[in-house]
């Protein structure tokens, strides 16, 4: 009985809140991340919800400014989800001062100089990764951001998913002992798009307009390593482009000019080896899109989006190497679930009500553009490292 009459109690104080309106400028919110995941899946449930509670009696309310390209597709969102502000012209954005940040889920090779913009405009910048291009460029966006002291961050969604969470958990208890090696597959099938329509946008197959799997995927395996496993010490990195000629959104062929595939190696600290394949020309035939599987003296946990399975040295099976026979023995059923013990928002909704509260309030935010950067310095090193046929050492930032 005592449960029942929480919920009530709680939601009629959530309604009693004062509230708090914060205005974000969202910028690249007509393309496919900042659509789907930042707008439709994150901001506009905080609203719908009312907003955030940021404790002594407030909620914290987003008040989104869509800016685009398309004065038609901005128009149809904010219709879409009762959004007052919209515009082409960031500058009108960026000189309202009700607007305290700056979204950018643009294309990759827009974001340093749109973000360089509203440093300078005072705004607190939150952005998808990789920050920018080149590791100069991300560095130089770290310290204008230092010199204007304004709150970053990065988006990194993957830590945030039930799967990786999972596996944080287990390497927080100490489930593997010493981490001897991870092993990460990343990747599907992307179309062409002659026959059927590419999944996925054409700039990221020209080299040309920043686009390409190591600058993409790199920053992902930057924070997943080093906020879950360990910091990464050194990459070795192999890449192709294996498809040379797609077909891009309007029917037309082109050169693709990117990597549309990497496999790499890493030294994680601690003696660790790691190793990422990444590859939008492989056709899944594992559990996830994403399957990081770690090693340990104690035992091993495999990790996907979502679920996460282990297997403890005391269950841990004899395999026998015998090809004669047809093998009996489902690998699979040695591995048990780790249980659901919490409900799990979506991954870039709870980044944003953690980014939302630092603004607010001064709670930590780990995953600044400085973090934003040393995935950029992976990717950066991983394309040194193949284009030399060499490792390469990656060494701490010097941000000052
Ligand atoms: N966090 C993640 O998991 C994740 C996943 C995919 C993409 N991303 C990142 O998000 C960003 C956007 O990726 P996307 O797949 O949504 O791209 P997209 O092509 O679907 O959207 C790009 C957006 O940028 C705008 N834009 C501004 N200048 C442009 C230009 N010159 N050419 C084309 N578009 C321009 C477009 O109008 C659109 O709103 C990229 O930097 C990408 O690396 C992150």
């Amino acid at each position: 009985m005592a449960f029942r009459s929480a919920k009530p109690l709680q939601v009629e104080s959530f309604l009693s809140m004062a509230k708090r309106v914060i205005g974000i400028i969202m910028n690249g919110v007509t393309g496919r991340m900042g659509a789907s995941q930042h707008l439709a899946r994150s901001i506009v449930p905080i609203r719908e919800q009312g907003g955030i509670d940021i404790g002594g009696g407030e909620k914290l309310y987003p008040e989104p400014f869509l800016i685009g390209r398309s004065h038609s597709k901005l128009e149809a969102l904010a219709a879409e989800f009762g959004i007052s502000r919209f515009s082409t012209s960031l500058d009108e954005a960026l000189a309202d001062p009700e607007y305290r940040i700056y979204f950018d889920a643009q294309t990759t090779a827009a974001r340093e100089g749109s973000v360089r913009r509203a440093i300078l405009a005072g705004k607190n910048i939150y952005c998808e990764k990789p920050v920018a291009a080149s590791l100069e460029g991300a560095l130089a966006l770290v310290r204008l951001a230092r010199e204007h002291n304004i709150k970053t961050g990065v988006v990194q969604d993957k830590l945030f998913l039930p799967g990786i969470r999972k596996l944080k958990s287990l390497v927080d208890n100490g489930f593997f002992g010493r981490i001897l090696s991870v092993r990460g597959e990343f990747g599907y099938w992307v179309f062409e798009g002659d026959w059927q329509r590419a999944q996925r946008p054409s700039w990221n197959y020209k080299k040309e307009l920043d686009g390409g799997i190591i600058l993409d995927m790199f920053s992902h395996w930057r924070y997943l390593f080093d906020h879950t496993i360990a910091r990464v010490r050194t990459v070795g990195c192999i890449g192709a482009t294996q498809i040379p000629e797609r077909v891009d959104e309007q029917g037309r062929p082109y050169q693709a000019t990117a990597d549309d595939m990497a496999f790499a190696t890493f030294e994680l600290e601690g003696g660790i080896i790691a190793q990422m394949n990444a590859s939008w020309t492989t056709r899944v035939y594992r559990d996830d899109l994403l399957t990081l599987q770690v090693d340990g003296t104690l035992g091993s946990a495999v990790a996907g989006l979502r679920h996460c399975k282990t297997q403890h040295r005391v269950n841990t099976p004899r395999p026998v190497w015998n090809p004669d026979i047809e093998s009996m023995h489902d690998y699979r059923r040695d591995w048990q679930d780790v249980p659901d013990n919490s409900t799990w928002d979506n991954a870039f909704r709870v980044e944003w009500e953690m980014f939302l509260r630092h603004v607010a309030t001064d709670s930590p935010f780990p995953y600044d553009l400085a973090d934003g950067a040393r995935g950029v310095q992976l990717a950066e090193f991983a394309l040194q490292s193949w284009h030399e046929r060499r490792w390469v050492d990656v060494p701490d930032l010097k941000l000052d």
